[in-house]
């Protein structure tokens, strides 16, 4: 059974390291803002074993006051347990927390590859490229969360 719930900085940065950044310094696998107090992680658990994870960043901006803004970084899914809905029910389940007071905005960048998976989930994309040093050819989507009912 699959299970998902708020997770530590070490555990997020644990399936970063073993997903995302694989065979890189684990150091690269800490994000700016993973400590802020308006950081949330979330991780998915096959049979209490770790196999996802997702971080929301709440960001303060001064542009842009109408809804609470989230960056959504570093999804991953172990690679033997992808396809299998662990990572849409993830994120379906961090989008769920962050807005359970209200309207979210959700961007983050997804690397190509990842943008269908996006989409499926409801994100729209940006057409701006946007070249990340290392690790390649990015578009920034972004999402509307309402609270559910
Ligand atoms: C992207 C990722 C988190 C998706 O998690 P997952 O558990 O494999 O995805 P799910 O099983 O929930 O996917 C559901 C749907 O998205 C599709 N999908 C998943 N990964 C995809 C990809 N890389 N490209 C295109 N479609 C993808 C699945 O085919 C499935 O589609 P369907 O419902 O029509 O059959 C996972 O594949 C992963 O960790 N990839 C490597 C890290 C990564 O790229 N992270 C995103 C960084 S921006």
């Amino acid at each position: 059974m699959v299970t998902f719930k708020q997770i530590k900085v070490d555990d997020v940065v644990e399936m970063r390291h073993r997903v995302l950044k694989i065979g890189q310094p684990v150091e690269t696998c800490y994000f700016e803002g993973d400590l802020d107090e308006g950081t949330k992680h979330f991780g998915a658990f096959l049979n209490n074993e770790l196999v996802g994870a997702v971080t929301m960043m709440l960001k303060n901006t001064n542009t842009y006051k109408v809804h609470p803004v989230y960056r959504l970084t570093g999804l991953s899914v172990l690679a033997e347990k992808q396809n299998n809905n662990i990572g849409r029910r993830l994120l379906h389940f961090a989008e769920e927390y962050i807005s359970r007071k209200g309207t979210v905005m959700i961007w983050c960048f997804a690397r190509d590859y990842a943008v269908p998976f996006y989409k499926k989930n409801g994100y729209q994309l940006n057409v701006q490229q946007v070249v990340i040093p290392h690790i390649g050819s990015h578009r920034i989507m972004f999402k509307f969360v309402s609270k559910e009912d």
